[in-house]
């Protein structure tokens, strides 16, 4: 698709990237509405994200997260929004041919050093972080960058706050 600043955004991006504070900002500026594929999740399973992930697995996550993607960019209701999406859902590789067909998608890329500045408040929540030593999120921060290739536009977040950001995805347009 080509990118048009009114047609719906998709922000991606690494967990702590800001999606969801520089989603909810930008669709403030574009006065449009916006959504938070993993809230949705929340909202419809009655439980956390990590919850999922315990009681279910990582699996059944990504089905949910599939479904809801899906039916948000090509269901009964599409709407032209921002929407941010969990930093695992480029993944599966018809999520993000999904995303790029039916959305414009932003890349909100953070370098690994202004990463480890907001990496304590993330481990807590992030099922994928729990566990893990420095280096494992550092090789898996690595790995991450190949599925946020496919993309239309990047934006680096290093340093900016919500509002910076936002504009900065506007000026990209
Ligand atoms: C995940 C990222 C999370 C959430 C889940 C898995 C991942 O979203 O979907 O914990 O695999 O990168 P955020 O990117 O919003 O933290």
């Amino acid at each position: 698709m080509a990118t048009s600043i009114d047609e719906t955004i998709l922000l991606t991006g690494f967990m702590g990237s800001g999606k969801t504070m520089i989603g909810e900002a930008l669709a403030k500026k574009l006065n449009k509405p916006f959504a938070d594929i993993d809230k949705i999740i929340e909202e419809k399973e009655g439980m956390p994200i990590k919850d999922i992930f315990k009681k279910e697995g990582e699996a059944a996550f990504r089905a949910k997260e599939k479904a809801e993607i899906t039916n948000y960019l090509t269901g009964a209701n599409v709407e032209n929004a921002v929407v941010s999406v969990g930093g695992g859902a480029f993944l599966q590789e018809d999520i993000r041919d999904l995303c790029m067909e039916n959305a414009t998608v932003v890349f909100l890329h953070i370098s690994w050093q202004a990463w480890l500045d907001r990496m304590d408040m993330l481990v807590a929540t992030r099922p994928v972080l729990h566990g893990k030593t420095i280096s494992e999120i550092r090789s898996l921060y690595e790995e991450r960058q190949a599925i946020y290739a496919r993309h239309h536009l990047k934006i680096t977040v290093d340093g900016l706050d919500p509002e910076e950001a936002s504009g900065k995805i506007i000026t990209a347009f």
